[in-house]
């Protein structure tokens, strides 16, 4: 007698464990593909309000846009993920919500209120809360040195 596979496509027949599990995996793929493309047809307004007052010296300004601006201002970046169902549902909740604490775009003609504003922000820049770890990770190059949060802070306090 000849050993070998009795039958080398045992596997695929109909009714065999390994078949059912099989359609399975395949209808649950087939399915979130369906729910991932349906997702797409749902986007949030992903555009930038117009206007932009801010205005502060040249190093500040180039700190606050790569660190803060993607959140805190109308000059947001949107990278192509962030276009994405379902990240972009989140990212725009996230960024409508930074923005309603503090918008570098619609800057306050108070001078007490800006220098209160800039002074929180040196705060969370000192205390590593902001930008977000979440951020950084994904944009590096927006991670502030020391002698740029100094520079930012001293400005912020002493000299607008
Ligand atoms: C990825 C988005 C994002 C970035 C980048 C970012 N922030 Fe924020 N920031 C938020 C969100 C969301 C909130 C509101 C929720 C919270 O307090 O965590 C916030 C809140 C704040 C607040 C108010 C804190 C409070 O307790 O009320 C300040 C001040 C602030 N951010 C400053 C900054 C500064 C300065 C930078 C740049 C160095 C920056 N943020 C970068 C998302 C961001």
């Amino acid at each position: 007698m000849r050993e070998g596979p009795a039958w080398p496509h045992r596997d695929k027949l109909p009714g065999t464990p390994r078949f059912c599990m099989r359609r399975s995996i395949r209808f649950v793929l087939l399915t979130l593909t369906v729910i991932f493309f349906a997702a797409q047809l749902k986007q949030p307004d992903l555009s930038n309000p117009k206007g932009h007052n801010f205005k502060a010296p040249r190093a500040v300004e180039d700190s606050l846009r790569r660190a803060c601006f993607d959140c805190h201002s109308h000059k947001t970046v949107w990278p192509w993920y962030s276009q994405i169902s379902p990240v972009s549902w989140f990212v725009s909740k996230h960024i409508v919500e930074a923005r309603k604490r503090l918008n570098f775009s619609r800057w306050t003609n108070d001078p007490e209120e800006a220098a209160n504003t800039l002074g929180e922000a040196c705060d969370q820049m000192r205390a590593g809360q902001m930008p977000p770890k979440s951020y950084t990770a994904m944009h590096p190059e927006a991670e502030l040195s020391k002698a740029e949060v100094d520079a930012f802070c001293k400005w912020a306090i002493n000299g607008q």
